[in-house]
């Protein structure tokens, strides 16, 4: 019998469904919420009645892009949190109300273990032990992972998030929400000539919340001086801000693979798209004899495929959820 899970991901400002068959991938939806552009950060609110205006078209396509239909299928999974309440409540409403329509057994999936697994979804796949660094909107986790339900948390931000980290510095600058892809674009035609602080905490937490503040006080001095400052040098300020930020996660990955000897390296959530943190890992993994893993882009951000991925091992072992569960804003 092949097994096939309907996975839903709405923790955030992406309303995500994916259909998976047997381990493997035959949609992944994602719709991506403009509005937030407009005031620079998610709102809450508008994420929450976004979720509910695409579900339903986004079921149907996702349904359709995978050519199945609703009784061919075992399970319907579902990010249970950490996120935005308004929006966790969205996905479970349906999910839930799916449930009991048609029979199926529920699944719950945490957001951060399901980007730890992201990793797996494709060839070449990190083996066990491996370290992860997980690096979003939300979060900043350093994680040694040895099995599918055996992860032990390293280090996170006692701050702001690494992505965070990009798109208010990009916001200074005066780029769009999120600013994070942005940077990352003007980065690479750029030279990180100026100096913005490396926050290097005891262990292995990180903290992103001085580079905000030094790149406010810096563009402050240099504007008064040159009221055309950031426009002259925008692409060196974004390398410099990149170069301090990718020093600030890379360190600890160091410091931990030196430490407990592990060299498989996987790096998931949004950030992990960035190509200068990509170059960074690719220039240390030839030096420090790593192995660097990243999933596919459309698995980095957002995604509900990765929900139905955690979902299929949840599925195997017969670990389903009862009808009465809650989301959870907070979910380690
Ligand atoms: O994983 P994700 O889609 O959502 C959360 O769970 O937060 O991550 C979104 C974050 C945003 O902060 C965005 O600016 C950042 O990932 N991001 C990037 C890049 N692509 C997305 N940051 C730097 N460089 C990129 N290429
Ligand atoms: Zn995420």
């Amino acid at each position: 019998m092949s097994i096939k899970i309907l996975g839903i991901e709405t923790s955030c400002d992406d309303s995500s469904m994916s259909v998976l068959e047997d381990g493997k991938i035959l949609s992944n939806v994602i719709y991506s919420q403009k509005i937030h552009e407009k005031y620079g950060g998610v709102v809450p609110e508008w994420a929450s009645r976004k979720h509910v205006e695409a579900i339903v078209p986004l079921f149907h396509e996702t349904l359709e892009r995978a050519s199945s239909n609703l009784d061919q299928f075992n399970a319907i999974a579902v990010t249970q949190g950490p996120g935005l309440i308004g929006s966790l409540m969205v996905g479970i409403g349906f999910a839930k109300g799916l449930s009991l329509s048609t029979g199926l057994p529920l699944i719950t999936v945490n957001h951060l273990e399901a980007h730890v697994i992201s990793l797996l979804i494709d060839e070449p796949r990190p083996s066990f032990p491996f370290i992860c660094l997980t690096v979003s909107g939300g979060h900043t986790q350093l994680l040694i992972v040895r099995g599918f339900n055996d992860m032990e948390l390293i280090g996170s931000t006692i701050d702001d998030a690494a992505g965070e980290a990009f798109d208010k510095t990009g916001k200074l600058l005066g780029l769009p929400y999120p600013a994070g892809p942005h940077m990352d674009k003007l980065a690479a035609q750029g030279k990180p000539v100026f100096t913005f602080p490396i926050s290097n905490l005891p262990e292995y937490n990180f903290s992103f919340s001085g580079i905000k503040t030094s790149v406010l006080y810096f563009l402050k001095k240099k504007l008064e001086e040159d009221p055309y400052f950031i426009s002259k040098h925008l692409n060196d300020i974004c390398a410099s801000i990149q170069h301090s930020i990718i020093e600030m996660l890379l360190i600890k990955v160091k410091k931990l693979s030196d430490e407990t000897g592990i060299t498989q390296i996987g790096i998931a959530g949004g950030v992990s798209a960035n190509s200068g943190l990509r170059n960074k890992l690719n220039e240390l993994s030839v030096k420090l004899k790593w192995d660097v893993y990243y999933p596919q882009l459309q698995y980095c951000t957002d995604n509900a495929a990765m929900i139905a991925y955690v979902a299929y091992h949840k599925f195997l072992q017969k670990d389903f959820a009862t009808a009465d569960f809650e989301a959870k804003a907070r979910f380690l």
